[in-house]
């Protein structure tokens, strides 16, 4: 990092002062580590370099995004998901560590070795691109209704090196219509139109597309099992991921719709997050 001598702000002292207006030393570490493309170590070792001023220009308009309640993940533009860095923006919903659980339980089922796997409303392509990194025989394809998601899609898939992964524009199935699948997944929208946790913390930057469906939230999912044993192979799986009280009415649906082997898992806070079914 050049020395500045024109500014009186070393790293230390910058890094003090956001800390004081975030109220957390580590937010303030890891906006300032993103912006000069370092880890916290460095911070630590160089705390007392004085900071060139486009730098501390650059680092004050990061901390005012962070200051007004922006989340972390959108003002970064990344997000850990599986251990895989994606990236993400104000079109995209931030992957959540929930969502991890649906991707380890689709990768624990025993479908075919060149599965066929969807995912519908694939966002910034975490769950997809996910399954196609770490069962490169499958053939993935995702679809999503927002175009601006699947350019963070395409991007993430193209950095990350998922390069078989089929990306497709459109509403659930209508992209794949006349297609097969071995499994379906989807972290859908699950949210209620009116849940007051809409107007809550990082929730208000998402997209509105991205979290609400309908009244109580289950308007995508009882369309998703609905048109989806259409789209399974017999003894073919639908893993959904839903609201933490959802799992009750989406096992209901799903055994109305004729799967077999419903069942729901819990997260690491111990909520019944994602549910199962196999196609008869
Ligand atoms: C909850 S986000 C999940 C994003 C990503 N899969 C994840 O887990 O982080 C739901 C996604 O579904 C997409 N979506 C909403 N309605 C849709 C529809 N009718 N057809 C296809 N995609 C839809 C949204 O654009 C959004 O990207």
């Amino acid at each position: 990092m050049p020395q500045d001598q024109e500014t009186g702000s070393t790293f230390k002292m910058l890094l003090d002062d956001a800390a004081a207006r975030l109220g957390s030393r580590l937010e303030a570490d890891v906006l300032l580590a993103h912006l000069l493309a370092c880890d916290r170590a460095w911070l630590y070792g160089h705390g007392t370099d004085a900071c060139p001023p486009a730098v501390e220009s650059s680092y004050m308009k990061l901390v005012e995004r962070r200051v007004v309640g922006e989340p972390i993940a959108y003002v970064t533009g990344t997000r850990e998901f599986y251990g895989r860095t994606f990236q993400v923006d104000r079109q995209v919903l931030i992957p959540r560590p929930e969502t991890e659980l649906l991707v380890e339980l689709a990768l624990e089922l025993d479908p075919p070795t060149r599965a066929r796997a969807l995912d519908i409303g694939t966002g910034s392509g975490c769950i997809a691109i996910t399954l196609c990194l770490d069962q490169p025989r499958w053939e993935v394809t995702a679809v999503d209704r927002s175009e601006a998601a699947l350019q963070i899609a395409r991007f993430n898939r193209d950095a990350l090196g998922a390069r078989s992964l089929e990306l497709r524009h459109g509403n659930l199935f209508e992209p794949v219509s006349d297609r097969h699948f071995d499994l379906i997944v989807s972290n859908p929208p699950y949210v209620a139109a009116g849940d007051e946790h809409l107007a809550q913390g990082d929730v208000r930057f998402e997209p509105g597309m991205a979290l609400v469906a309908g009244d109580d939230g289950l308007d995508i999912i009882r369309r998703i099992v609905a048109a989806a044993p259409d789209h399974l192979e017999p003894g073919g799986w639908l893993a959904l991921e839903h609201g933490h009280d959802q799992a009750a009415p989406v096992r209901k649906l799903m055994e109305s719709a004729g799967f077999d082997q419903v069942e729901s898992h819990r997260d690491l806070a111990g909520i019944e997050r994602v549910s199962l079914g196999r196609a008869r």
